[in-house]
């Protein structure tokens, strides 16, 4: 059967991506923040999963504000980095694990979560600035990858309790897979960050490492954070943490948090990772 292994958390800042595809890793202001990653970058060539779920926001790159689906599996055979502006981004091509999306779009469907199918989109830095720090530089991304995008960019937001009960419900879809698959379950986004309007800048260090606490010993703490208390603590984009919450929500209990890391700023944000093994 197909079990989860384990998780991974971090923010997806786009200028990391830039930092990353531009060679300045090295680069005083950014080395701190790439060393943060040398754990992750080494226990994943122990644990390289054969499919990730991969659970992001898109930033209107791919998914316009024509159609804003809550939740939104992707169901294509493989999905390019999209041109957010700058062209694509140098990086292999996301490939889909079909088997699985379809079983776990089903399963979910009989959990009663109105999934959105989508057969044609590509991916922006909220999924591929994850997959280059975790894979480093790659001719082709070592596994499989189920891009699930979750919908922060125009309210309503779905609130923390659905959050935490769609990742119970992923967790039990994989369980029920027949083929012997590792899967992680990754979440990306936040952490505290604001990008525009009177408060851009707005971090809030006490509440991200807070919530780092919480989420690696008292997770189901978070998932009564509303949406307005996101707004008002952590900027209008610190929202992007609730993907944090379905993938511990998808790992169960019995999790050993085997790194952690914060640093303040990384462009606009505080960046957070942790990366979280499941224990059976
Ligand atoms: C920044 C962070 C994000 O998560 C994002 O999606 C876009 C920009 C930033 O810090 O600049
Ligand atoms: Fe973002």
């Amino acid at each position: 059967m197909a079990r989860i292994t384990g998780g991974i958390a971090t923010s997806h800042v786009p200028a990391i991506g830039a930092a990353f595809d531009l060679g300045k890793t090295e680069e005083p202001y950014w080395k701190p923040i790439f060393e943060g990653y040398e754990f992750v970058k080494e226990w994943i060539k122990d644990n390289t999963p054969d499919v990730v779920i991969l659970v992001y926001n898109d930033h209107a790159s791919s998914l316009m504000l024509d159609i804003v689906p809550t939740f939104a599996l992707g169901f294509a055979e493989e999905f390019e980095s999209a041109d957010e502006g700058w062209g694509r981004r140098p990086v292999p091509v996301v490939k889909n694990h079909l088997d699985l999306a379809a079983h776990v779009a089903e399963q979910l469907v009989i959990d009663e979560f109105d999934l959105t199918l989508i057969n044609e989109m590509d991916v922006d830095h909220g999924c591929t600035v994850p997959l280059s720090l975790v894979f480093g530089e790659a001719e082709e991304w070592p596994c499989k990858v189920i891009p699930l995008a979750v919908n922060v960019t125009q309210f309503p937001t779905p609130s923390g309790e659905r959050c935490w009960k769609l990742g119970e419900a992923i967790r039990n879809a994989v369980k029920t897979f027949p083929e012997d698959l590792n899967v992680q379950v990754w979440g990306t986004g936040g952490m505290s960050h604001q990008l525009q309007g009177t408060r851009a800048g707005l971090i809030n260090e006490e509440f991200d490492k807070r919530f780092l606490e919480l989420l690696a010993h008292e997770p189901e703490e978070l998932k009564y954070i509303t949406r307005l208390e996101y707004l008002r603590e952590t900027g209008t984009e610190g929202i992007e943490l609730i993907m944090w919450l379905i993938m511990r929500a998808a790992l169960g209990y019995g999790v050993e948090e085997k790194h952690r890391f914060y640093r303040v700023p990384a462009s606009n944000t505080a960046v957070g990772h942790v990366v979280y093994e499941t224990k059976s």
